[in-house]
């Protein structure tokens, strides 16, 4: 396990931990020859970073073909492919070790391919990440001062920092990781060429938040209008009287207020919303829950589509279940029935046997089932 007691209280979004050996990545780990088979897939988000193209720090989008990958340099160069956990499976399962962490915070699984001497520059990210060698030797150099002049070099097509002194740094093996929490200057050079993966953790900013929020809510508030049955003559038509502006702060707030009720219920589709290239396929409705036991038949499973988190939460007698940017309003009683969607990536007829007979929790099955969250092993 990667996570722990001690790592929370002393290490999580306060100081940098570097553990030796900690992870035994699975013997079908994505290799040079499938990642870069995998570059040339369109719904895979890839960019490729040139340390030295026609600009330095040259960022090119994917999908790339073989003939362009073959015409790279002999070094300094990389491949990020995002999202990897949504796309393999045996990367996915390395998320088993961060246990304990909600599920909500992580993002993704990201892996890089660097040439010899590739990086993708000294910089800082936003979000906590784990860098997990996976492949090769690749040095990490940080710097933990938050004072330190972080101005960033003009005009390129990457966040790169212009001034960067390592305080610290370490040769990564595979099965080494290094966790950095949110702004700390870090510069991974590959010794030779390396696959790293890197589990980044998701931290919505207020903008982000307010823009979405701002876009569902706007229709339900449109409408509310300023009013003044009490207005007076007044000595100079050009003053704005701050009994105007009281009224008007008055009136966005309580329309804020009164829109954020049901806050939870919207910031779990929100955060369930699954990206453009990775929505699943929604199937025929069969208009009947009654057919969702023969999904299991020959022992088969259900399990969630890699995409589609499926989270829960309870707000003012609310249980809501979310998944694909869809919320499901529960009964209290379909508590133990949200733990377990939410706690597992996959179920058995056995495991959900209680809940089959149950219509109210069929016909949400079935519907997860028909949007394409839950499929058949
Ligand atoms: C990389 O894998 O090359 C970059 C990861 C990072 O710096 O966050
Ligand atoms: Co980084």
């Amino acid at each position: 396990m990667l996570i722990n007691h001690a790592f929370f209280s002393q290490h999580w979004q306060r100081k940098p931990l570097l553990l030796r050996q900690a992870v035994r990545l699975p013997e079908n780990s994505p290799d040079k020859k499938l990642l870069f088979s995998l570059a040339g897939d369109e719904n895979i988000e890839t960019r490729l970073v040139l340390e030295h193209g026609e600009r330095p720090w040259e960022v090119h989008y994917g999908p790339f073909s073989s003939t362009e990958l073959d015409q790279l340099p002999g070094s300094r160069w990389t491949i990020l492919f995002q999202d990897m956990d949504k796309h393999l499976q045996e990367v996915a399962e390395l998320l088993a070790q961060f246990e304990g962490m909600p599920r909500w915070r992580i993002d993704d699984i990201m892996i890089s391919y660097a040439a010899d001497r590739g990086s993708v520059g000294p910089h800082t990210d936003e979000y906590d990440v784990f860098l997990i060698q996976a492949a090769g030797k690749r040095r990490w150099q940080i710097n933990e001062d938050t004072l330190a002049d972080r101005s960033l070099v003009p005009g390129l097509d990457m966040k790169i920092l212009q001034h960067f002194e390592s305080e610290q740094e370490w040769l990564l093996e595979p099965g080494d990781v290094l966790y950095l929490p949110p702004g700390v200057a870090h510069l991974g050079v590959a010794e030779g060429e390396c696959i790293t993966w890197s589990v980044g953790f998701r931290a919505p900013s207020a903008g982000e938040l307010f823009a979405h929020w701002a876009d569902e809510k706007l229709r339900n508030v449109s409408n509310i209008r300023y009013s003044d049955p009490d207005l007076q003559l007044q000595a100079h038509r050009g003053e704005i009287q701050p009994q105007a502006i009281d009224r008007l702060r008055t009136m966005l707030l309580s329309a804020l207020e009164q829109e954020t009720a049901d806050f939870a219920e919207w910031f779990g589709r929100f955060i369930t919303e699954p990206k453009e290239n990775l929505q699943p396929f929604p199937r025929e409705p069969s208009g009947s829950s009654a057919g969702i036991r023969g999904l299991f038949t020959g022992g088969a499973r259900l399990c969630r589509h890699p995409a589609s988190d499926i989270l829960y939460t309870q707000e003012n007698g609310h249980l809501y279940l979310f998944c694909g940017g869809h919320s499901y309003d529960l009964p209290q009683r379909h508590l133990p029935l949200a733990i377990l969607l939410s706690g597992q990536d996959c179920w058995s007829a056995d495991d959900l046997d209680e809940w089959l007979d149950d219509e109210p929790a069929a016909r949400m099955l079935c519907d997860l089932y028909e949007q394409g969250f839950i499929q058949i092993d």
